[in-house]
């Protein structure tokens, strides 16, 4: 009962922006001659999903997870009518996407809730090419299949790959039996100490310790140190279970690109292709430079772009759970061959794995160097027991935000003094982890790890500064980063 007053604080609307001004100039800036216009609508709905032999009932923007693949061009417009047909309030959430302010899609802070029943028109200028997705921002709807991918394609990569595979990873729980608000209950009762958190079905509380299944023949050794809160039952790429995966096909020797996305609420995942080295080009959208590994940790909210030359067969795409049992699966099919076993388990898995956070910015879009006239301290605290996130010992409803000034270079210092790994992200920036690191919009921050980004201020308004898992966001790991 704890979390959902925790809840219900969190939904009383803080002020909308007082810089509408401000963020129309930003808009405005932003806008270029000749762009064109994108459309698209979304109708969140109650709809039934086969997973791949599991039937379930649950929340989608379309007929099939994820929802619709939205595209366009760097520098064009994109305009987004929602229908909402769901039996509650929602927003829709431009991840990465540094837009215009009111546009952000945060219920209370940008905007007002859209009502069931109700409607809501999305427009902005797309400014930076890159693999993002949209979500809701309200409660814990991001763990059902409200999520779709959005691309917007730079003209620059024109004719450099041969095929592009778009691969979605999530962590399913809703309607095996649970729904996500009964998973944020569930944990929520801890709060009470009604139950004493023990023996409570699909909690997993020995962070770091994975429990139960045991059907996984070996854990890997655990990069994250927690392994985060919540057993579920599936792991999904692009919306299938591993008994009925999807295939993705190439020529041998073609160039692919493989987009990587982590819709996932409560799972980071590592990712490797058997047979295959991969070769990371972006994070979050922005260029790295190019590096070569085995496997690679994908965090929640985290998008990694890869490239592989094919060979030619069949191929199992892996990505493993991080920290716990279980797995997603995509069949990769250039040739002929027998399709991998559900639970197959290449050995790049654990060879060289890294973490995004490893890679260097490419050139084009390293962060000048400049002194920061700001520092933010982020201490990352909470726990399990009572179920509650914190940043410097605060929930979102107690938060002060984090102040800053257009114009200035502003530095975030996140420091996670538990023993659970975050993935945190920021609204509407871009920030470059240090020393030529690259540019972010969410980054892993693991157990008493001190992870320092810069920004630059450039982008008015009232910004969400949250760990993606959305558990710790719902009940409390969220501040604003407000423009004065
Ligand atoms: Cu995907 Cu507040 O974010
Ligand atoms: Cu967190």
């Amino acid at each position: 009962a704890g979390v959902v007053a925790v809840a219900a604080e969190r939904a009383a609307p803080k002020l909308i922006d007082p810089h509408a001004e401000a963020i129309r100039r930003a808009e405005l800036a932003r806008r270029r001659p000749g762009a064109a216009t994108v459309r698209a609508t979304l109708n969140p709905r109650p709809v039934t999903l086969d997973l791949g032999g599991v039937t379930v009932d649950t929340w989608s923007y379309a007929e099939a997870a994820p929802g619709p693949l939205i595209r366009a061009k760097a520098g064009d417009r994109l305009r987004v009518d929602v229908v909402n047909d769901l039996p509650t309030d929602t927003s829709v959430h431009w991840h990465g996407v540094a837009l215009r302010n009111d546009m952000d899609g945060v219920p209370g802070v940008t905007q007002d809730p859209i009502g069931a029943g109700g409607r809501f028109t999305y427009e902005f200028t797309l400014p930076d090419p890159g693999t993002y997705f949209y979500h809701p921002h309200s409660g814990v709807q991001l763990d059902r299949a409200l999520h779709g991918v959005l691309i917007v394609d730079d003209p620059n990569d024109a004719g450099r790959y041969d095929q592009e595979w778009i691969i979605v990873l999530d962590d399913w729980v809703d309607g095996t039996g649970r729904t996500p608000d009964d998973v944020l209950a569930a944990l929520g009762a801890d709060i009470s100490g009604m139950h004493g958190g023990h023996g409570m079905p699909g909690m997993n509380h020995g962070a770091g310790m994975p429990m139960g299944g045991g059907e996984m023949e070996t854990m890997m050794s655990p990069l994250l140190g927690g392994a985060g809160d919540v057993d579920y039952p599936h792991y999904l790429i692009n919306g299938r279970a591993p008994s009925a995966p999807v295939t993705l096909t190439a020529r041998p020797r073609q160039r692919v690109r493989i987009r990587l996305v982590n819709a996932a609420s409560d799972t980071a995942f590592r990712v490797a292709l058997g047979g295959h080295r991969l070769t990371v080009t972006h994070s979050d959208g922005f260029p790295v430079v190019p590096d070569v590994t085995d496997a690679l940790v994908v965090g929640m909210g985290e998008r990694v772009d890869v490239e592989v030359v094919v060979a030619d067969g069949v191929f199992p795409l892996v990505a493993v759970a991080e920290g716990k049992t279980g797995q997603a699966l995509a069949v990769v099919r250039t040739g002929g061959g027998r399709p991998p076993a559900a639970q197959v388990r290449p050995a790049e898995l654990d060879r060289r794995v890294i973490l995004t956070n490893q890679l260097r910015a490419a050139d084009s879009v390293r962060l000048p160097q400049r002194a920061p006239d700001r520092t933010h301290d982020l201490v990352l605290g909470g726990g399990m027991m009572p179920y509650r996130w914190t940043i410097n010992g605060k929930t979102f409803s107690d938060a002060e935000p984090l102040l800053v000034r257009e114009g200035e270079r502003v530095r975030l210092r996140m420091t996670n003094q538990t023993m659970m790994f975050h993935p945190m992200h920021v609204h509407g920036h871009t920030f470059a982890l240090r020393d030529g690191g690259p540019r972010k919009d969410t980054v892993i921050v693991t157990p008493r790890q001190t992870v320092t980004v810069d920004l630059d201020a450039d982008n008015p308004g009232q910004w969400m500064t949250h760990c993606h898992n959305i558990y710790h966001a719902e009940t409390g790991m969220m501040i604003n980063l407000a423009y004065q």
